[in-house]
């Protein structure tokens, strides 16, 4: 018995990093997961769907859910996971910085929620993961449009949580703020940085990827099943 059995989960950059985290715990514990990316999924899982999806593009975004509902009738999960960095001093960020950081971390959770969250509350049961960040909690020098996406979603989350469940559904809704955790979002970090935050955190280390994967699953699953609107903070004990 795996804690998602019969589930149906949609994991949005899920080809790497912490999404293929993410999708490849929940398949372990018996989803069907689809991996949404712009990317090729860099792995193989049993019950990983690689769906190729560029979460900014619209009408890119209905022909998945088209498709998806068509072929699984349902979405139990969705986890709001993709997400880019374009970093600068706020003097120096350019319109484009701005823009394609809104769009991707902000725009693109809205754009899949805003179809699979009514699905969810007329189907009675769901639940809705938003990927965070310790930025989008505490700010962070050279991040400005990151942290404003990223704190964009925990009002998004704690607004969604309300919605979906008016009618009475089982729709839960919350977020996970993770600290610095090793992938490729923070290749462009210099390592004295990431030294750095490491001895922020009241563990002493960065994180890694299963160790929110583990933190979305208990959302995911019914052993949350009391908890919505909250933001999990996953981050070693790390004050910016
Ligand atoms: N790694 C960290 O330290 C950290 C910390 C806090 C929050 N996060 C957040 O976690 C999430 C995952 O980050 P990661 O570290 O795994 O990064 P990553 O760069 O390793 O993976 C991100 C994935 O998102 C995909 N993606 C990017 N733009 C997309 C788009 N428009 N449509 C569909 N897919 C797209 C990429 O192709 C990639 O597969 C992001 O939202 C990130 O902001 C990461």
């Amino acid at each position: 018995m795996g804690r998602l059995d019969n589930k149906v989960a949609v994991v949005t950059g899920g080809a790497k990093g912490l999404g293929q985290a993410i999708a490849e715990l929940f398949a372990k514990e018996g989803a069907i997961v689809i991996a949404a990316d712009m990317g090729e999924l860099t792995y193989q899982a049993n019950n990983v769907f690689g769906y190729h999806l560029n979460v900014t593009d619209v009408a890119g975004v209905q022909t998945f859910f088209d498709e998806i509902v068509k072929k699984f009738g349902k979405i139990d999960i969705l986890v709001n996971n993709a997400g880019i960095t374009r970093d600068a001093m706020t003097r120096k960020m350019t319109d484009d910085q701005w823009n394609q950081v809104i769009d991707v971390n902000l725009k693109g959770v809205f754009n899949m929620t805003r179809l699979i969250g009514p699905l969810m509350e007329s189907n009675g049961y769901g639940s809705i993961i938003n990927i965070s960040s310790v930025v989008g909690v505490f700010g962070n020098i050279g991040q400005a449009n990151y942290a404003a996406t990223k704190a964009g979603v925990i009002g998004l989350t704690m607004t969604w949580a309300k919605e979906f469940a008016r009618k009475g559904a089982n729709v839960r809704v919350n977020a996970i703020a993770p600290g610095y955790i090793m992938t490729d979002i923070l290749k462009t970090v210099p390592q004295d940085l990431l030294d750095g935050f490491a001895k922020m955190t009241m563990l002493g280390r960065l994180g890694q990827p299963e160790e929110i994967a583990t933190s979305a699953l208990f959302l995911a699953s019914t052993e949350s099943s009391y908890i919505t609107g909250q933001t999990l903070n996953v981050n070693g004990g790390m004050r910016l």
